[in-house]
């Protein structure tokens, strides 16, 4: 079964000796039946000419950030939401350098920068620009930044030298493609369903108790899951968050319909809880609005432990249970300790006590843990990245 028919790339061509070897990418992709559109860096053009990639791939070849005529066809931004997926081969040491600092001072460059999609690099220069640290250290926070790597392997050198720094060969770039699209279809029938967002637990009708969380991190986690083929309901406490159309959106407020929602949206395969769950609700809510009085004496009951009764369940718990700890201290005690007590596979733990990352800010920092190996850390990025790195780990493991 062909996976990448009628899937629309966009390739980025840059100034390398392997530009030529680009060529035949492009033959390749269109014979699986790919609608391909190019972007040749200014340097690119050396190696290899706009004229000979049209012919192949018979559509424009895309070069100056600044043109009228491009901007008023298809801008930078539309580009980059055009394309299912974006291969940059041969991505050389200078635009490597770029997209891990976030320079954009090119088409090739702002149109990665600009994109929501996954990027595949597939690196080819010289074995010591490759071997100098900071290739090393720019190929690592790519890594982190999500962008998938194809080679480099080790051979001769069109610069007759030997060693590690050689393209991958197109048939081997091709066929990495359609593994992840084949991903993409067999993820599809698999559900995630992931709760997020905080709880409001009423005193009287016009007041509730809740908490600070946004929900930012839970919806970006849907919205990458649905990026990569899950089939994803998105249970989520009161925000004003959106979230795209091919995500399944429960709305609820308390606890109780929160725990019911999910419920009704089992079985599934993957369960993430995000949610920041109120631990206690009142015991007797006020039918009418409570006078003002010198004080108030409110009593409180244990609400129901979502993460707790899906994990330990034993027809409805998914294949893949992941809770979220959100501490001020003691993180790493406190995330082992609920990884255990509450029967989940990961716990995704964050530091709420930094005011720059989790509780509605933009960006997080957050720390996994696993029953059976070391944990791992996601640096400080936005929460749209952690996401996508955290679904890059679920459909590894799924895999
Ligand atoms: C003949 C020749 C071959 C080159 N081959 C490579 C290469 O394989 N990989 C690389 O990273 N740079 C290579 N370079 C250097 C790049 O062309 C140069 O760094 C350029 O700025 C890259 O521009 P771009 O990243 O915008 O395409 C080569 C340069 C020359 C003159």
């Amino acid at each position: 079964m062909n996976n990448l028919n009628n899937k629309k790339i966009l390739l980025i061509i840059c100034g390398g000796i392997a530009a030529y070897k680009s060529l035949e990418i492009i033959r390749l992709l269109k014979k699986s039946g790919v609608i391909i559109k190019t972007i040749l860096t200014k340097n690119g053009s050396e190696f290899v000419t706009p004229l000979s990639i049209t012919s192949l791939s018979q559509s424009k070849v895309y070069q100056d950030l600044f043109s009228l005529e491009n901007e008023v066809e298809m801008d930078h931004i539309t580009l980059s939401r055009w394309a299912d997926l974006i291969l940059i081969a041969p991505a050389t040491a200078n635009t490597i350098s770029k997209l891990a600092n976030g320079n954009s001072d090119d088409l090739a460059s702002t149109v990665a920068l600009a994109s929501n999609k996954k990027i595949f690099i597939a690196p080819a220069m010289n074995v010591r620009m490759w071997e100098h640290n900071s290739t090393k250290e720019n190929i690592d926070k790519l890594k982190t930044y999500n962008y998938k790597l194809i080679g480099p392997e080790t051979g001769d050198m069109a610069c007759g030298e030997y060693g590690e720094g050689k393209m991958s060969e197109p048939k081997d770039i091709v066929s990495e493609l359609e593994n992840y699209f084949k991903d993409l279809k067999n993820n599809n029938k698999l559900k995630a369903i992931v709760t997020a967002g905080p709880t409001n637990e009423y005193i009287d009708p016009v007041r509730f108790i809740t908490n600070r969380s946004s929900g930012k991190q839970g919806y970006e986690i849907a919205k990458s899951l649905s990026k990569r083929g899950f089939d994803t309901t998105l249970i989520s406490g009161p925000t004003n968050l959106k979230i795209d159309n091919d995500v399944k959106l429960i709305k609820v407020e308390t606890a109780e319909e929160m725990f019911q929602a999910t419920l009704k949206s089992l079985p599934a395969d993957i369960a993430i809880f995000s949610a920041a769950v109120s631990d206690f609700k009142l015991k007797e809510i006020s039918k009418t609005k409570i006078k003002s009085q010198d004080s108030l004496n409110l009593k409180f009951e244990k609400n129901i432990d979502i993460l707790n009764y899906v994990s330990h369940h034993n027809s409805l718990r998914p294949k893949l249970v992941i809770g979220f700890a959100a501490e001020t201290n003691n993180l790493k005690d406190y995330a082992n300790k609920k990884l255990i007590e509450k029967n989940c596979d990961w716990i995704i733990a964050n530091d709420v006590s930094n005011k720059k990352i989790g509780f509605y800010s933009d960006f997080n920092e957050v720390s996994i843990f696993y029953k059976n190996k070391k944990s791992n850390k996601l640096t400080y990025k936005h929460k749209s990245k952690i996401s996508d790195e955290i679904v890059e780990k679920i459909i590894d493991h799924l895999n």
